[in-house]
């Protein structure tokens, strides 16, 4: 078993195993809203789990549209749901 890797979202840390999605990491923890609407502020979390709805998407190390159902946690990433 690989050493977990930590990493920061929305300021709070988590931590996963190697090869995990961010939302994958961030949903087995309980944190199941990734972000929200730019309108009406509606909670948004994955829903097709395989890149095509962008629903999930974060901003990863100041990287915006990051979809993180696709993108693996790594050590120190710092995710946030908005810029
Ligand atoms: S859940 Fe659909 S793109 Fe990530």
């Amino acid at each position: 078993m690989s050493a977990p890797i930590n990493f920061t979202f929305n300021g709070s840390t988590y931590s996963g195993e190697a090869g995990q999605s961010i939302a994958a990491a961030l949903i087995s923890q309980d944190q199941r809203v990734l972000r929200t609407t730019r309108f009406d502020e509606a909670p948004r979390s994955i829903f097709c789990g395989i890149g095509i709805c962008f629903d999930c998407v974060v901003v990863v190390n100041g990287i915006a549209n990051q979809r993180s159902c696709l993108v693996e946690i790594t050590e120190g990433a710092v995710i946030v749901s908005k810029q």
